[in-house]
């Protein structure tokens, strides 16, 4: 692990043009599960409840969502992790060109990654949005009438059902943070994947697409990926410890 810890604190010293993609494995070090691991997510809640066609057809789905989204309302108290921190660090050095995340918790943004260079493509869980006039609603406020009894929140406005601003499955992700993300990875020198299974699409596309396009390919997981031997250097480990070895590695060269 040591040598590959050097790789990778190397491809980033040579790298100008850096771009992070992260998976819910970066936050399950600030207390969040992830989804695949044992004991995550849709090995407690079924995944089929979280298709976008559910959603809209069922009031007991919908009722569902919402006590989830009461207690996931927690997250909203998570704290980044030391690899939010690192990759943060990396925006200070002058060597990321952004972030693209499939998670929804708001995370990088609390680390210090400035918000235009944060690419969300499963969405924010701060905000809520309308289903008919596709206002959007801070999700406090929201969860907040859940709690008074408020089974299915509608829109004050149009009287639509409201739906967490996240991408559910058998939606569109945003189509211009997708395009977006897409054109980043095709016009960057390194490419980091960290914390994710790489098994959801598109966003999955995103390291096929950079190490296409000529970039770098490095992969920071608990646990192997099907995209493993196509990389520059893969560390299995937690993203925490592995990605501060680096930073300081960085830091270390960089005062040499
Ligand atoms: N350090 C490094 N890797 C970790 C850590 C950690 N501390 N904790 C977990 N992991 C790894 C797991 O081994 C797993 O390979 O992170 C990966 C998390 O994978 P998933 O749970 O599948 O999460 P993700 O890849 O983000 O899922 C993609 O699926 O359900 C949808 O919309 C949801 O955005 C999500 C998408
Ligand atoms: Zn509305």
């Amino acid at each position: 692990m040591i040598e590959d810890v050097g790789r990778l604190a190397q491809l980033i010293i040579e790298s100008k043009k850096i771009v992070v993609f992260t998976g819910a494995g970066i936050s399950t070090e600030s207390g969040i599960p992830d989804f695949r691991s044992p004991g995550g997510v849709w090995s407690r809640y079924d995944p089929e409840d979280f298709t976008i066609q559910k959603f809209l057809s069922s009031q007991e789905t919908r009722e569902n969502i919402w006590k989830m989204s009461v207690e996931a309302g927690l997250l909203i108290e998570a704290k980044p992790n030391p690899t939010h921190y690192a990759t943060a660090e990396l925006h200070r050095l002058g060597k990321l060109d952004c972030v693209v995340t499939q998670n929804i918790d708001n995370l990088h943004q609390k680390a210090g990654v400035p918000e235009d260079k944060v690419f969300e493509l499963h969405g924010n869980m701060q905000w809520v949005v309308c289903t008919g006039c596709r206002k959007r609603f801070p999700l406090p406020e929201v969860l907040q009438k859940v709690k008074e009894g408020m089974a299915v929140p509608h829109c004050p406005d149009c009287q639509s059902i409201l739906k967490p601003d996240v991408v559910f499955f058998g939606e569109a992700l945003p189509q211009e943070t997708l395009t977006e993300a897409i054109r980043r990875a095709q016009s960057c020198d390194l490419f980091i994947v960290i914390g994710s299974t790489l098994v959801v699409y598109p966003a999955a596309y995103m390291p096929a697409y950079a190490r296409k396009a000529g970039a770098r390919l490095a992969i920071v997981n608990l646990t192997p990926t099907s995209l493993d031997h196509h990389t520059t250097v893969v560390i299995h480990g937690k993203a925490g410890e592995i990605m501060t070895r680096v930073m300081e590695k960085v830091r270390q060269v960089g005062q040499e």
